[in-house]
């Protein structure tokens, strides 16, 4: 793999779990509950525990904070106190919060397997490869920006390159942002968060690509590099790709009274489709302060919606799909897992630690911070 400005091309990423000890797997449930009581009253304020929307109830009962990806970044940037944080997440999230704190902070992804099929779609020679063609070869002044949702060493490169982070609460705020800075933008690695951002900010869909990397040239010829304003990466989310415009239509039918609310990893036609977008913490945020009776159809991973159901028994709240739009890695985490990183910790032992190299670092933090000045004060709805 190849190194750009003396930045070293990947950062430390272990995707093997070792199993975990027999022991652990003859406990019972309740066992398992004390036993993470008893490590986290014992650890006390050294440990935080941060929990993604999508984790299981089961592990999102332990978590001090509980956030999107933008929220997290934010949280974990402020632990300067503690000694560790266990994040029940996925691994960039991981790497975003080791990025994000002083070096004493140790980070602990309590699943090594709890990865994230769309940041594995972009991968850094792959952006070295598109940047050669579309900057170096046809002259093009352009803007990498990077969903968080990718490796430490894409972040890197967008940071090196004059780019940024986003999350699905500030993509139009980064994008606005970024083209101030040059004429034309590449958004990594979800072409349909990309996509569903700039034609919010009333960018034409004729005037984006998709730049595929499986490609030579990313499959576009120089004309259609010349003339495009923006390049979405090929990219997307398998859990989000599960939702379609044909549901939209079959609740809507059946049911005129319903809202429909996705979140902006679906594609644009469903997005379309749908009466409001935007990040989880916007999903939870809207459901949380609508009327009793209210009736909503949410397009997200499964875990969030059924605890938006059962949080809000006085309205009706559903999945857009008939089928379980399950997040498998976010779902590696559990609780098991997680008594196991707490037991380590608490013999002296930092298990499954995410540590990105500090050169790559040095470049991702331009693009988290150039991400974390590019908030609002609510999150923000694409559509
Ligand atoms: P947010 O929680 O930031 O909306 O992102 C969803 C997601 O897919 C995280 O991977
Ligand atoms: Fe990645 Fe999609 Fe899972 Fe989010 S829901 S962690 S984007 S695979």
């Amino acid at each position: 793999m190849r190194c750009f400005s003396g930045v070293v091309a990947e950062s430390v990423r272990m995707l093997f779990q070792p199993p975990l000890l027999p022991k652990y797997h003859a406990m019972s449930e309740a066992e398992i509950e004390r036993g993470i009581r008893a490590r986290k009253a014992e650890l006390g304020d050294r440990l935080v525990i941060l929990g993604h929307h999508y984790q299981q109830d089961e592990v999102i009962q332990f978590a001090d904070f509980t956030g999107d990806s933008l929220k997290l970044s934010q949280i974990g940037g402020q632990q300067s106190g503690a000694a560790f944080i266990v994040f029940c997440g996925v691994h960039f999230m991981a790497e975003s919060a080791d990025i994000l704190t002083d070096d004493h902070v140790k980070v602990v992804l309590p699943d090594l397997s709890a990865g994230c099929s769309m940041a594995d779609m972009a991968e850094l020679d792959q952006i070295e490869d598109a940047w050669d063609y579309i900057v170096q070869d046809r002259g093009q002044s352009l803007v990498p920006i990077t969903y968080v949702n990718s490796a430490a060493s894409i972040k890197a490169f967008c940071g090196a390159h004059g780019g940024a982070c986003c999350t699905s609460s500030n993509a139009g705020k980064v994008l606005e942002w970024a083209f101030d800075q040059g004429e034309k933008v590449i958004f990594l690695p979800d072409q349909h968060l990309g996509r569903n951002a700039a034609y919010a900010m009333g960018i034409p869909l004729d005037a984006m690509v998709v730049y595929d990397p499986l490609l030579p040239g990313g499959g576009l010829t120089p004309a259609q590099v010349d003339s495009a304003k923006v390049f979405l990466w090929k990219g997307h989310c398998s859990v989000h790709a599960l939702f379609t415009p044909q549901q939209c239509d079959e609740i809507r039918e059946a049911d005129s009274d319903c809202k429909l609310i996705v979140h902006p990893e679906c594609s644009w036609e469903v997005v379309q489709s749908a009466d409001m977008a935007g990040s989880t913490e916007f999903i939870i945020k809207t459901v949380r302060e609508a009327p009793a009776g209210s009736r909503w159809a949410i397009g997200t991973e499964i875990h969030l919606v059924n605890r938006l159901a059962q949080d809000h028994p006085d309205q009706s709240v559903r999945s857009l799909a008939g089928i379980q739009c399950l997040c498998t890695t976010m779902y590696r985490i559990d609780n098991r897992h997680l008594l196991w990183s707490l037991d380590e910790l608490a013999a002296g032992r930092v298990p499954n630690q995410i540590k990105v190299e500090p050169e790559v670092r040095r470049s991702a933090i331009v693009a988290l911070q150039r991400m974390l000045d590019n908030v609002s004060a609510q999150p923000v709805a694409i559509k």
